[in-house]
């Protein structure tokens, strides 16, 4: 029978960090925000700890986690190497959304780094995140904290809907900021890669060390590619609909979809679109909702996964959604979307994948 744990719920202030620190020592599982997403905690020096966290996001053991600290000097116990070039990184964008893979060193156990002898190692900068990373021992594992394959959360409401009654705490602390997971860059080999696109652009990174590649693979259909950070090949961020991207020139993309719209509902289906501000009042059915501004491009990334999750709630059967190309953090946008959409795109204009 399933092990249903009592789950408290809290608002973030210092007395519930206190308690979660706690819990944390003791072995058991909290959830709290960070600048990126809500993070589902565990000590990650202690195996068993970590193994919690695979049960109870149902989360296969050869994804492995990531493990948080707050200060650099923390550092040097978890690895065995550290490249010039991570340290330049580091510098730059820690505390920040950036995520480093090292060579591990023996005080990670493989539970943690599920078989790996490499460890992703993170410096969140939200305060709420740092207080609980220090009260719980300074070393927490923590992976997004939704059930395996649904949208990451970005709201403690989010964290409740999967997790409670699996693990022992959630500290609210509000809606996130960044809304994406940082982004990865694997610096354990002599050419720095990135394995994850996220807020930190490839961009910002070759300002800061030179060329830096990124895995090929994200870029393809993840049931062809193997991506270098395991938790890449899974389907995920799914919505319980089929999405469909629809990409092409401003004007096409909404007649297409209107089309596409009144087409799905006269087979009797419930559409949804994901469209923007500035394109809103443009869709004549279906359920629209606005994404966020084209002119603010956080505020796409910031409501990509909410309202995924909003469209499964309303169990819509059909979702169309307009394409994110935005400049800096468009790769990151469309790597998300892409694997929510298991890679359908409707392409108009002169790349023509399928006719509508
Ligand atoms: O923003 C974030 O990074 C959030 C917050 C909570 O900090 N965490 C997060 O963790 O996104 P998670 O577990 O959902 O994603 C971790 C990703 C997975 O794709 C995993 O395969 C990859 O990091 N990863 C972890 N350790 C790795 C390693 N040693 N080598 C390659 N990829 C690794
Ligand atoms: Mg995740």
């Amino acid at each position: 029978m399933e092990n249903i744990i009592y789950t408290i719920c809290a608002k973030a202030d210092e007395a519930s960090i206190r308690q979660a620190g706690q819990i944390l020592k003791r072995g058991g599982l909290v959830a709290f925000p960070t600048e990126t997403v809500y993070g589902l905690g565990a000590d990650a020096l202690n195996e068993d700890a970590a193994a919690k966290i695979y049960a109870a996001k149902g989360r296969p053991s050869d994804n492995p986690l990531i493990v948080h600290i707050t200060e650099r000097k923390m550092l040097d116990a978890i690895v065995s190497e550290v490249s010039p070039q991570a340290e330049l990184l580091m510098e730059k964008f820690w505390p920040g959304p950036m995520t480093l893979i090292f060579k591990k060193s023996d005080l990670v156990p493989y539970g943690t780094t599920g078989g790996l002898d490499t460890v992703a190692v993170r410096m969140p900068s939200h305060p709420i995140a740092r207080a609980v990373i220090d009260a719980g021992g300074g070393y927490i594992a923590a992976p997004s904290a939704n059930t395996s394959g649904r949208p990451s959360p970005t709201k403690a409401s989010h964290v409740e809907e999967d997790l409670c009654g699996k693990i022992d705490m959630i500290l609210d602390g509000g809606e996130v900021d960044i809304g994406l997971e940082s982004t990865i860059v694997d610096v354990s080999t002599d050419q720095p890669m990135i394995l994850r696109p996220g807020y930190i652009s490839q961009a910002m990174l070759k300002e800061v060390i030179g060329p830096v590649e990124i895995d090929r693979a994200l870029l393809l259909d993840s049931s062809k590619a193997h991506p270098k950070a395991p938790g890449m090949k899974y389907k995920h961020y799914a919505p319980k609909a089929d999405l469909k991207i629809v990409e092409g020139r401003e004007d096409e993309v909404i007649a297409a979809i209107n089309r596409l719209v009144e087409q799905g509902n006269k087979a009797g289906e419930k559409v949804g679109v994901i469209a923007t501000e500035e394109t809103k009042g443009l869709y004549e059915g279906g359920i629209v909702k606005s994404i966020g501004s084209r002119k603010d491009e956080l505020s796409i990334a910031r409501h990509l996964f909410g309202i995924l999750r909003d469209f499964d709630e309303l169990k819509v059967d059909r979702i169309y959604s307009e394409a994110f190309d935005t400049p800096r953090m468009g790769q990151a946008i469309m790597n998300r979307l892409m694997k929510a959409a298991g890679h359908q795109v409707i392409s108009l204009g002169e790349k023509k994948d399928e006719k509508v």
